[in-house]
Order: C-alpha cells, then structure tokens, then sequence
C-alpha cells in the first residue's frame, strides 16, 4: 500500500472513498472539513446523524453515497468519539478502524482531509496503525485467494504546500516502524516448519544486508567451542542446527552508548522431555517472538540510525525431546562459567537466555533488555494487555514504561527482590532452572538476573501474554501482534 501527502480538494479528489472523522455529540462538527464536507452532500452527515444512524461514537462507521455530488462515490465517517477523550492511542485505533472498514468494502484508493497542524505524532501513530490494521498473514493459503481485498492507495489531503515535508517524515517514520512490526508478525506466525534456526539466521543476514548493519552467526561446532552449554543443552534434542545471531548498528561516533537487546528464539518449543499437552504445545511455534520483535526492530534501527552503538542478541534453536534430549536432572554449564541444574526441561528459555545474557557482558553495556515468551503464569498474573517487566535497575525499567505508554506496549513492573532467589538454590549446581512453584515469571526473572554480572542495567520483558492477538485491538490482527518491536524502537530514540 502507498501512503502519500499532497495539497488536495475532497470535493474533486478522484478516489473510491473519502475517509472523514466525526466527534461525538455537540462537537460533531467542530471542525471545519465536515461541516464543508455535509455542505457539498446537502446535509447528508446531519442528516444520518439526526437519524441516529451515526452518533460519533469511538470506532463506530458509516458509509454515504455520494451521487456525484463530489467527485469521490462514498464517504466512510468514522467516529472519533468525544473531543476531550481524543487520545494517540484513539488515533491508532479510529485510523486503522476507518481504513480495514473502507478495504473491507472493496476500496483501493482512499483519500482524508487532514486539519492544518494535525501533530506529526499522530500522523504516524495514524501510518503506524493502518499498516498494521490492514496486516493480514496468508502465504500459506492457496484457495479464495480472489477474494482478498487490498487497499493500495492511502493520500492525506491538505491545504498548504508548507506542511507536505513535515507530513511526509511523518509518513515516512511510521511506515519503516510498522514494516518493522509487519516483519515481527511474520516470523511469529511462521509454521516451525518454515521458520527453522537456520532459516531464521538466513533472515537475520538478509535484514543486516539490506540495512547496513554487521551480522555474525554461530553454529553448533562453534557454539560449543565457545562454551555456550547452556543453550547446547537445550538444541541437542533437535536434529535442527542451533543458530546464536549477532547483528549491530554502529553510530558515527565511538563514544556512544551501547544498548545490548536480546531475544528468545525458539523456533518450537515441544518442551522438550518435560514434555507439553498437545494442547500447550499448539502455540509454540511463537515460542521465537522475543527474537522476532529483536529482529522487528533491528530493522528499524538499520533504517532510522540512531546514534547509539545497538547490540542484538538472538539464542535460536528447537526444544525437542529425543533420545540425545537433555533430561531432567542434567547439568549444563553455561557461557560466563556458571552451573544450572535442569530439573525441568520446559524452562529452557530461560537457559538458552543465560548464555546470551553471559555473552552480552563482552560489549560492556549500558543497558541490556530481553524479551522473552518465557513463562505461561505471566499471561495468568497479567493477561495479555501488559508485558511483565522485572529488572535490576529501576531507571531502565521507567524508561521502558514510558516508552510502553507512548506507544501502547505497555509493560508492568513486577518485583526482582534477592528473596525469590532462594527457591532457585540448587543441591548439586549453582542455581537450578525451576523455582517452587510460586511466583512463575519472578521465578524466571530471578534466574536470569543471576547471568547478568558484569553489567548493572538490566530489564527483562516477559511477553507470553502481549505477543498473540489481543482482542478489541483494531490494529491487531488474530494472530501475532509483533509486541515489542514499537516498544525498543522508542525507548532507543527516546534514549539520552
Ligand atoms: N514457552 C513457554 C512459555 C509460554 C507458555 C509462552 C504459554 C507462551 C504461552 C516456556 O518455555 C515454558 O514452557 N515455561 C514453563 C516454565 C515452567 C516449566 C517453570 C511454563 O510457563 O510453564
Ligand atoms: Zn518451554
Ligand atoms: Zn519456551
């Protein structure tokens, strides 16, 4: 779809539809362009309002013809809902509501009226969300293709030339933004099948190659080589290659900032030979999410250039259960030198984490992030509107919320207190990879932080629960929502 900006006329625009926002109540027509757009119609907006057919409401739709009263053949209202309540996150919601209502309708090329000054945040928050609205995951499909429906032109109409380069930016943020997130989107919903380790290292190349940034991948023979028996442990199960890729962005100084992001890349989680019910394992080709929304937004990173030095982390490889499987009861040695007692195979995030997280100390940084689909008691004590944050240093961990606000992926703090530490004492290791049973992702959050000396600023992100479809949401889909790719990408151009 082309996202586009120029100087314009609703009345003589040659499009299928003219997309128009509408405030509840007595401010419905506050603003000049639908009082202008309801003169050219003869009053037919007051009129489906005075109907009762369309008050406003946030979200709510309705179509008019137009008989050629202006050049466009219908208008698509949508309302914005109450004036003061008119929020960035409303903004994303309307957009994409508006834009999956027009396509849905079998419009290609729609076209709005924006008011003068109309903030460039919202304009990309407006390209970020209809980009996502609009996502839909189906190459595996091969029937009824005919009746897909595309959008392929989106143009916002102003009045004055000036403001056409400060909306074009605008356009230009969201669109590398959301691309970001689409690539997120994709890995996730990837059958396990198609996205194997291997296949994921080959996208991790390819993203570095178009986006200028540096990529080196670690085999197994090298894996072992450099002592990463933490994640050997859980790929020896699998017939498929574990893959450890490293991708970075360098700023055109030397004395910047170095951020440390890393992801976890389980292409299948079957649980290993803890093994999961057929049905807690239907989901776990997402088990890569962490490092999808790492990918999502390294690709963004290559694109906008931030000057920060920006370091990805991504553990990839399959939990399978076989007879080279690891068991219950072994002991791996993980990279910094530190032993873990595997009492249960299914908690292996957590453990092809501990090398990375061992292995980010090489670059002395200022700050390391993770996101992980590590624990399912995250979605039960959270849900899936908030990430779980947990972390070893609190100004991390509040920029990462108010990134989370900006951008609605949010996050809730959970407490990392030296307390829960001790359900992770092992009798023959130095930490044991299950707590008691209690306090499931603290337990998990406890673990890792054990894998992060030599670094003080440390976050980790436990998204089991935001990185499916969350329902109500208009720009996210059924199936993977890319959480996490927005959230990095703020709190890096955010950072100072
Ligand atoms: N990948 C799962 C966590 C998960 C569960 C993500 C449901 C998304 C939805 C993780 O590897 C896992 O299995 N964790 C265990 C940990 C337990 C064995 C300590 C869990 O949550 O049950
Ligand atoms: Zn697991
Ligand atoms: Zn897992």
């Amino acid at each position: 779809m082309k996202i586009m900006v120029k100087v314009g006329d609703f009345r003589t625009e040659n499009v299928d539809a003219i997309g128009i926002g509408i405030f509840e109540g007595d401010e419905s027509f506050i603003d000049d362009r639908p009082i202008e757009l309801d003169t050219a119609l003869d009053g037919a907006i007051k009129n489906t309002i005075e109907l009762g057919d369309f008050k406003g409401e946030l979200k709510q739709t309705a179509i008019l013809y137009t008989h050629g009263k202006i050049q466009s053949p219908r208008v698509a209202l949508v309302g914005l809902g109450k004036l003061d309540k008119l929020d960035i996150e409303s903004v994303r919601q309307i957009s994409a509501k508006s834009l999956t209502f027009q396509r849905d309708l079998g419009v290609k090329r729609s076209a709005a009226p924006i008011p003068l000054d109309t903030p460039s945040e919202m304009i990309q928050a407006a390209v970020v969300a209809t980009k996502l609205g609009l996502y839909r995951f189906d190459p595996h499909k091969t029937v009824d293709l005919d009746k897909i429906k595309n959008l392929d032109e989106l143009t916002f109409l102003v009045d004055n030339e000036s403001e056409i380069p400060r909306i074009e930016k605008a356009i230009e943020i969201g669109e590398i933004i959301a691309d970001g997130t689409i690539l997120a989107r994709d890995l996730t919903n990837q059958p396990a099948n198609y996205l194997t380790p291997t296949i994921l290292a080959q996208k991790a190349e390819e993203i570095a190659e178009k986006n200028g940034l540096k990529c080196e991948i670690f085999d197994r023979a090298k894996l072992e080589a450099e002592n990463f028996g933490a994640m050997i442990g859980v790929a020896q199960g699998s017939h498929e290659e574990p893959q450890f890729i490293i991708l970075e962005h360098d700023p055109d100084r030397d004395d910047a900032d170095t951020i440390v992001l890393v992801g976890k890349g389980i292409t299948f989680d079957s649980g290993g030979l803890s093994i999961k019910s057929g049905k807690g394992m239907m989901t776990m080709k997402r088990d890569m999410a962490g490092a999808a929304a790492v990918l999502g937004a390294m690709q963004v990173i290559g694109q906008l250039k931030p000057d920060l030095r920006v370091i990805a982390l991504i553990a990839a490889t399959e939990n399978m259960p076989s007879g080279t499987a690891q068991r219950p009861g072994d002991v791996a040695r993980s990279y910094g030198g530190k032993t873990i007692e595997v009492l249960n195979t299914d908690a292996e995030g957590r453990l092809v984490l501990a090398d990375a997280l061992g292995y980010a100390k090489n670059y002395q940084p200022k700050a390391v992030i993770d996101l992980a689909t590590l624990t399912g008691a995250v979605v039960t004590a959270l849900g899936r509107f908030t990430a779980g944050v947990m972390g070893t240093d609190q100004s991390l961990i509040d920029k990462l919320r108010s990134a989370g606000e900006k951008t609605h992926e949010r996050v809730w703090q959970l407490p990392l207190w030296n307390d829960y530490d001790k359900a992770l004492k092992s009798d023959i290791a130095d930490v044991k990879n299950i707590g008691d049973g209690t306090a499931g992702s603290i337990a998990g959050g406890a673990f890792l932080k054990t894998f992060t000396d030599g670094y003080s600023s440390w976050a980790h992100i436990d998204i089991s629960g935001t990185a499916d479809y969350v329902e109500g949401s208009e720009y996210l889909p059924k199936s993977s929502s890319g959480y996490g790719v927005r959230l990095l990408v703020q709190l890096i151009r955010d950072w100072s």
